[in-house]
């Protein structure tokens, strides 16, 4: 347990690479298998979903909670992403968690890092676009925690829809042995999608937040109505956003499941995916059909 923390934890919550591996190796000798579920912390309902997923489908589940720099941008929220590693370690301990992987920035990069993981088209639209270095970031960081963990399958919310996408294509483009598994988004009683960035907003931003919610379940019940038009779907989710004063539209888009392209007609399995900014918050949303 890290210096500082006071709470009696019986799981173990280790810092280092040469502990994860120590560990793994030794369950591994006993045959059995083991399940990783990637974050940044501050865990809420939609990250126990994927440990609850993870625990009942894996022997061992490592939760690693790495805030990681290298998938924020320069204007982004690094410094102010929050963080909790106490309320973290609770939860997964009473989840079942075995295992914490809590490394420090120094821990995974070093003082030198010139390696990356990045991918073409996937990453050129939607959040890429306003994003630039995020993907780059998230890969690289993926890839380095299934060469630490060497899990048999790794668990990825739905919320983040490209990210699940990216990090598909990437296991299989580059032939990592394990399994991804998608877990759908989880929402507040209100309809907003469960986000450790929420914490940024005001009485009054929540209340505007919920904008994204009714955009997204609008689209959602067109397609269910058996609307095709992607143009006609995105005018009245765009409209709907547009209704609510403190919201300002990063993108809505209707793209191809697999490739993140955009599609005129719904003819395929289709994302559709929203960004808005809700004051200075940026949150996404998102179905897909
Ligand atoms: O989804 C997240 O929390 C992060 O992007 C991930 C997958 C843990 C990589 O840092």
């Amino acid at each position: 347990v890290p210096a500082g923390m006071e709470i009696k934890i019986k799981m173990k919550i280790v810092e280092t690479i040469a502990e994860v591996r120590a560990q793994v190796k030794e369950w591994r000798a006993q045959g059995l298998s083991v399940g990783l579920v990637p974050t940044m912390g501050y865990l809420h309902e939609g990250h126990k979903s994927l440990i609850d997923r993870a625990v009942a489908e894996n022997d061992k589940v490592v939760v690693s909670v790495f805030v990681n720099p290298m998938q924020f941008g320069p204007t982004e929220d690094l410094a102010s992403y929050p963080r909790d590693l106490e309320h973290d370690a609770k939860l997964c301990e009473e989840h079942g968690v075995d295992l914490i992987f809590h490394p420090t920035p120094e821990e995974m990069y070093g003082d030198q890092f010139y390696s990356y993981v990045d991918m073409d088209v996937l990453t050129k639209e939607l959040c890429g676009l306003s994003r630039p270095v995020h993907f780059r970031g998230v890969c690289t960081v993926v890839t380095k925690l299934f060469n630490i963990v060497t899990p048999d399958r790794a668990y990825f919310g739905q919320k983040d829809a490209q990210q699940l996408a990216v990090i598909k294509r990437m296991v299989k483009d580059l032939n990592m042995p394990l399994t991804i598994t998608g877990c759908p988004i989880i929402r507040e009683a209100d309809g907003l999608a469960k986000s450790s960035r929420n914490t940024y907003l005001s009485i009054e931003e929540r209340a505007a937040a919920l904008v994204l919610r009714r955009s997204i379940f609008l689209g959602k019940e067109m397609v269910e109505k058996g609307e095709r038009d992607c143009k006609k779907i995105l005018a009245a989710m765009t409209a709907e956003i547009e209704k609510e004063p403190l919201a300002k539209i990063d993108y809505v888009k209707i793209v191809d499941l697999d490739t993140m392209q955009q599609v005129e007609k719904i003819d395929r399995g289709i994302l559709a995916a929203i960004a808005v900014y809700i004051g200075k918050t940026r949150l996404i949303d998102n179905f897909i059909a």
